[in-house]
């Protein structure tokens, strides 16, 4: 059997990256450049200077990519590259640098969901992982859970119905003036903090639903926040960060495990950048420990945006026959 080499392109948000994979989950190379520093002092991303940034690195991430690998484009079999979710003039930058490399070296080219790429992370960190299992995402744009029944066969038990965690996370952030992206942060934070120390609302929604909804949780900690300012009295932002980090934690727990019992599945994966947040990470194991459910995550740097993770979903779909045309467009708002 002949082997599969993938170029992945990922320029959805923030980061720049490109990647090349060997047989779909072997990792020769994987290239990110974080635009964090730029954003930064906007407290959040900027389309347009997400864009420009892209535009400015992409060619030479792909040849660092391609190096780093120590393979060349003759070398390649197929180009993975994210067209959706996320920043239109973002995600057009990866997609015309990939629809570029297709028609010059004439081979095909997989456009991916870049919120199956970050359920896909978990098969690079765990090279025997298998579906089905349940598939927590949660990160800056999304929060779903998903029934992976097969490669390329999902089934949505629940979404957001307003913010995003990792959104809620980043206000939250904002509000206590720690900087951005708040995730790391508050995940910091908290460990010194008592969760138990304000109580805040989970909103587990009605009976049976796998929904999540945040921006309740959102107000509550922020009238917290006001209410101690004009009252004169002291905010202690570990104790915030703790309190809020739980009721969060709690929210996503239960309805992971409740999904898994749901489906009859033994096995959990977390993906998306909240994946990093290592309370969640400890609560899920424990809470699914009574039930012989096994939990799985990827390492920090696949947690959060990268291109290996899309090169793996390009390869089980170049593997299955699928192929994009050179029309292929961005879609924003694409779904799983
Ligand atoms: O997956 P990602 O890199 O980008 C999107 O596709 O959205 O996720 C970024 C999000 C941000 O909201 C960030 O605050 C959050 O993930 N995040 C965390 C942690 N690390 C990153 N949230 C909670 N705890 C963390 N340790
Ligand atoms: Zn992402």
């Amino acid at each position: 059997k002949k082997e599969v080499i993938t170029l992945a392109i990922e320029t959805s948000c923030d980061e720049t990256s490109v990647s090349v994979l060997k047989n779909g989950r072997r990792v020769l190379s994987n290239v990110i450049h974080s635009q964090i520093d730029q954003h930064k002092k906007f407290g959040g991303v900027v389309p347009e200077v997400a864009s420009r940034q892209h535009i400015e690195l992409i060619n030479q991430i792909i040849e660092t990519a391609l190096k780093e690998a120590e393979v060349t484009f003759d070398d390649l079999t197929h180009v993975g590259v994210t067209y959706g979710p996320g920043l239109v003039g973002a995600l057009l930058v990866g997609l015309s640098a990939g629809k570029a490399i297709a028609l010059a070296k004439d081979i095909p080219l997989n456009g991916v969901n870049h919120i199956e790429g970050h359920i896909y992370a978990n098969f690079i960190e765990h090279p025997e992982l298998e579906p089905p299992f349940i598939a927590l995402i949660v990160s800056g744009g999304h929060s779903h859970l998903v029934y992976m029944k097969d490669y390329g066969d999902y089934e949505i038990l629940g979404r957001t119905r307003d913010d995003a965690a990792g959104e809620a996370f980043d206000k939250i952030a904002r509000a206590l003036e720690l900087g951005y992206p708040g995730g790391p942060l508050i995940d910091k934070l908290a460990k010194e903090g008592n969760k138990d120390k304000i109580k805040f609302p989970r909103a587990f929604l009605e009976d049976n639903s796998f929904d999540f909804s945040f921006s309740g949780l959102k107000s509550a900690v922020l009238n917290y926040i006001n209410t101690q300012k004009m009252k004169n009295e002291p905010i202690i932002v570990e104790d915030v960060a703790a309190s809020f980090q739980q009721a969060v934690i709690d929210v996503l727990v239960h309805k992971t495990v409740q999904c898994a019992i749901d489906k009859k599945v033994k096995q959990v994966v977390l993906a998306g950048g909240v994946a990093a947040n290592s309370g969640l990470r400890t609560n899920l194991i424990d809470k699914c420990k009574p039930y012989e459910i096994d939990v799985k995550y990827p390492s920090l740097n696949l947690c959060t945006d990268n291109a290996a993770m899309i090169g793996c979903v390009a390869y089980y779909e170049y593997i299955r026959g699928i192929r994009s045309g050179l029309d292929l467009n961005a879609i924003p708002n694409l779904k799983l």
